[in-house]
């Protein structure tokens, strides 16, 4: 049942050399339910993986890793201007958002060519360009590692907030999520909220713009943006954007006025972490082979270390710099292990 000493570099984008204790694949949720009555099982840690996109081993792993291989695309229900589908765990988000887009059903445009597994999708919440997936989740299917039972999460239950779930809090590694029940649009509608996105639609001057075309300005983006992973080891954003007061806000803006950030609500203002990466200059600090991208801040990478332990170096230089010059705690968005 298990794979023993196994070597993890394909399962996780930052393209590490490290092992785990034993690892497991998941095909179906009668294999999850065994898994979790299993002795062998029972007597260690585990982790689960999806793609391995947004996480950083930062040493070998010594328990059980258990990748999320369950697939599996339906349309469960239909009405005037609704389709709901459930989509397996396991599948690919992009490939998934593109099998939408070919069946006419709207919503996930924008969260084109994000990588990582359709299962990790509602764990952080993923977002990008203006979009959250949250809207678009009516349920989470999963089981209880400990238990073996099933637990259906409507989209309350969740608790989903910005690059956040139930899931990384308090239920954390507890459930393994089988499947993902998503509502989604007969009617298309525009999400251009975004300012580069604005843009290059505006750009398409007076066609009439459909899906396929925000999607391919989404991936336009990203790709101009964002280094691939299959090219340069990275997890995409490494820390969520810091969500500050008013004070800590004028702070920042006294250190330096051009900072970048969003109000968010009443007292509460999002900060770029790109900027203030790229403005403590990161950019141009290389150490044991991780820097930040050069044309974004955010993102860490791996630019030739086999040993996770660079990159922690490298993260909590950051966040020394950052808190040095402008008294803000970045907090990784990736999973660190
Ligand atoms: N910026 C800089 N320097 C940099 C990077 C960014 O000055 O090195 C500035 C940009 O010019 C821009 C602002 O910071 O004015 C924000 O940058 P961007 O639009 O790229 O968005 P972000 O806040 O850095 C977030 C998500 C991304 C998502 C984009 C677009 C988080 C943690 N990250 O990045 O998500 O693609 O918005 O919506 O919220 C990911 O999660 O892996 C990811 C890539």
């Amino acid at each position: 049942m298990f794979k023993k000493n196994f070597s993890l570099i394909k399962f996780n984008s930052f393209k590490l050399e490290v092992k785990c204790k034993l690892f497991f694949q998941a095909n179906n949720l009668e294999e999850i339910v065994k898994l979790s009555k299993s002795k062998e099982f029972k007597k260690e840690n585990y982790f689960i993986l999806g793609e391995g996109s947004n996480i950083l081993f930062t040493k070998n792993y010594n328990g059980v890793i258990i990748k999320n291989n369950i697939i599996g695309k339906e349309i469960i229900k239909e009405n005037k201007t609704k389709y709901l589908v459930k989509i397996g765990a396991g599948e690919n988000w992009h490939k998934f958002v593109q099998w939408t887009i070919n069946k006419k059903m709207y919503g996930l445009e924008n969260l084109s060519l994000i990588p990582g597994s359709v299962g990790a999708a509602p764990i952080q919440n993923i977002g990008a360009y203006g979009v959250e997936v949250k809207k678009y989740i009516k349920e989470v299917h999963a089981v209880n590692l400990k238990t073996g039972k099933q637990k259906i999460f409507n989209n309350e239950e969740c608790e989903f907030s910005y690059r956040n779930s139930i899931f990384k809090k308090k239920l954390k590694n507890k459930y393994i999520i089988t499947n993902v029940i998503f509502n989604l649009n007969k009617n298309f509608k525009i999400h251009d909220k975004y300012q580069g996105v604005k843009h290059e639609i505006q750009k398409l001057k007076n066609k009439k713009i459909t899906s396929n075309d925000i999607s391919k300005i989404i991936i336009k983006i990203r790709n101009y943006k964002l280094p691939n992973p299959e090219k340069i080891g990275n997890c995409g954003s490494f820390f969520k954007n810091p969500i500050v007061s008013e004070k800590d806000l004028k702070y920042i803006l006294m250190k330096n006025k051009n900072a970048i950030y969003y109000k968010e609500k009443e007292n509460k203002y999002k900060i770029s972490a790109g900027w203030l990466i790229e403005n403590c200059g990161f950019k141009k600090i290389k150490i044991n082979n991780v820097s930040v991208y050069e044309k974004h801040a955010l993102v860490i990478v791996n630019l030739g270390t086999k040993s996770g332990k660079d990159i922690e170096n490298f993260y909590h230089k950051i966040q020394k710099e950052v808190f040095k010059r402008y008294q803000v705690k970045l907090i990784p968005e990736v999973n660190i292990i």
